[in-house]
């Protein structure tokens, strides 16, 4: 008798991932290992994960600019992609939630004091879940860039972070997403810790004219892959 074993998920290709320990990005030396990881076979736990269904989702989740009684400040964009995995095939389904700075770039966090205005109509959440195609679609305002004190005069780039639960843990994936053109990249050392310069451009969204409201927003696209399936499924001997 014979069990089918559970296909595992390709890693990342090199280069795609910042490392954990990056000298330039000052506070991951605290917090990086000290130790290799134990690299665990992809068995049930691993290629499952939580069914994150819609119904968890708020009427107002999807659109930042509308969660509170008056509109929030800023310049009004639309952030939408695709999501997929490393086959091309549509991630349905699956959870996709951002965080971001106000228009002045602050957060509505009480860790983030710096002499930035909040926007009482701004909190800086939301999740949608992708559509049976693995589209997402989130209206916002564009974040603002701050100050942080890993370097002198260090400064992030407008940025929007995004988690992703995928379809099993394996897929699990935590992002930034930034806009093109920004001046502050070369300077920054968490968007220059993605080794691979290719990957690192992966990491911008692009400017579409044809996704904008006329009017009413601008619009980004920022299309995001998960690992992939093994491509073999085998089976071994059930004992
Ligand atoms: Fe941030």
């Amino acid at each position: 008798m014979t069990l089918s074993r559970p296909v595992g998920y390709r890693s990342a290709p090199d280069g795609t991932h910042p490392p954990l320990d990056h000298p330039d990005y000052r506070s991951t030396a605290p917090r990086a290992p000290s130790q290799p990881p134990i690299v665990l076979p992809h068995r049930l736990t691993e290629v499952t994960g939580p069914l994150l269904a819609g119904e968890r989702i708020g009427e107002r989740d999807h659109d930042l600019t509308t969660q509170h009684d008056g509109e929030a400040l800023g310049q009004r964009i639309v952030v939408f992609g695709r999501v997929c995995d490393s086959d091309g095939r549509a991630v349905p389904d699956t959870l996709v939630e951002i965080w971001q700075a106000n228009a002045a770039g602050r957060y509505a966090h009480p860790g983030d004091n710096w002499s930035a205005p909040l926007d009482p109509n701004f909190t800086g959440g939301g999740r949608v879940v992708t559509d049976s195609a693995g589209n997402y679609s989130f209206t916002t305002i564009k974040p603002g860039a701050y100050p942080w004190s890993n370097h002198h005069n260090a400064w992030r780039p407008s940025h929007i972070h995004f988690s992703l639960f995928g379809r099993a843990f394996t897929q699990r994936l935590v992002t930034q997403m930034y806009f093109p053109d920004d001046p502050l990249f070369a300077q920054d050392p968490i968007f220059n810790s993605v080794p691979d310069p290719k990957a690192r451009q992966r990491l911008i969204s692009t400017f579409d004219l044809a996704a904008t409201r006329p009017g009413w927003a601008l619009a980004y696209r920022f299309d995001i892959v998960l690992r992939g399936r093994e491509q073999t499924p085998f089976e071994e001997p059930h004992d």
